[in-house]
Parts: C-alpha cells; structure tokens; sequence
C-alpha cells in the first residue's frame, strides 16, 4: 500500500554486486509507516547479482551496468539524475567510486562496511578480525569521500568476539546487525 506522505520521502538508489541481503533488508525498512524513504533505483555492476531478485519482486527499477569503472559512473548518473535520487546507498557494493563521480552525482554517498571502523579497512575484514584476535567488531555505516572506507560515520554496532566464532559465524552475526544499522543510520540523517 502506499504511504501517506510518499512525496516527502527521501528517494534512494542502492548499488549492489551481489548478495543484496542488505538492500532486502532496507527495502523491508522502507515499507514501514515511520520510514522516511523509499527505494526508487537499484544498479548492478554484476549481471547475475542474486540482490536483482529483492528489486524485480518489489518492482523496484533495476539495471545492470556491467562495464568498466568510468563508463558505469556514466550511466550511473544518468540514472541518478533521470530518478531525482536523493541518497545513493552502498550495499556490498564491491567497486570503489571515484572522486569524479563522487563530486558529480552532488549527492549523499553512504555505505555499510563489516568493521569497526578504521579498524579493518577493505576486504576480508572477518578473518582478520580474528586472526588479529580483536575483542570486538561491529559494523559502521559511513559517508563515501574519495579515500577507501575513510569518510564521516553515521552509525556503528558492536558485537563481542567469542574464543568460538569461526569467520562463517561471525560474518553471519555482523550481517544481521548490519540489517538494522542500514536503516537507522538513513533515519538519523534524513
Ligand atoms: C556486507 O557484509 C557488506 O558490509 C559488505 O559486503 C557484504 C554484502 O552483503 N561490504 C563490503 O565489504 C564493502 N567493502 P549483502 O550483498 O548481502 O548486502
């Protein structure tokens, strides 16, 4: 059903490469009365990125822009543009932007990353939360600058280490939060 005030809503754009539980998780969010956006655009830079399903069923717009780094941020912002997008959340989104894009699209660039922040910047952060043999590791949903993982955070959740937690186990833990930090995190800025 739609809401009352659809029209005050922030619209957002998700970019994925894979999974999407985070974009599922968002779009769940945002059918809430209290939710303050609405998904309005989903882009893939991967043609068979499972996340596609969570748009098609929720007839989200979605496109497939498999090309190299420059010529996606083309159409990228053409999309952007073309949707009156807001907000554009990264969610296991797996390229990093550059600085060009970042000053074009003139828009909130966020993203959820599976660390606390700096700590663990970049890829393979659960194995290396371990092999470190942290206490503690979380998530953090930040702003995108033109540095990797480096911009202003919005949000972090906190989870304790177990001597017991594998990599599968904590990745699984950190998800779970990362599903309700997405969506708090847009609340607090918007
Ligand atoms: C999530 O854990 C997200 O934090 C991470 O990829 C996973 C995507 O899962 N992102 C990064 O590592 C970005 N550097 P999802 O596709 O199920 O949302």
């Amino acid at each position: 059903m739609e809401k009352l005030n659809s029209n005050l809503e922030k619209k957002i754009a998700v970019f994925i490469s894979g999974r999407g539980s985070n974009l599922n998780s968002l779009i769940k969010h945002s059918k809430l009365k209290k939710s303050k956006y609405r998904i309005k655009l989903v882009i893939s830079n991967k043609a068979h990125a499972k996340g596609l399903n969570y748009a098609r069923r929720n007839k989200i717009k979605n496109y497939i822009i498999e090309k190299k780094l420059i010529s996606f941020e083309k159409d990228a912002l053409k999309l952007i543009s073309k949707f009156k997008i807001d907000i554009i959340c990264l969610a296991g989104f797996m390229r990093i932007l550059t600085p060009n894009f970042i000053k074009k699209a003139k828009i909130p660039i966020i993203n959820i990353h599976p660390s606390l922040l700096p700590k663990l910047k970049g890829l393979n952060t659960h194995e290396r939360a371990i092999a470190g043999k942290h206490d503690y590791s979380g998530c953090t949903v930040h702003y995108v600058n033109e540095k990797l993982d480096s911009g202003k955070i919005i949000l972090q959740k906190k989870i304790k280490i177990l001597k017991s937690d594998t990599v599968e186990i904590l990745s699984k833990k950190i998800l779970k939060l990362e599903h309700k930090a997405y969506s708090e995190a847009l609340s607090k800025i918007i």
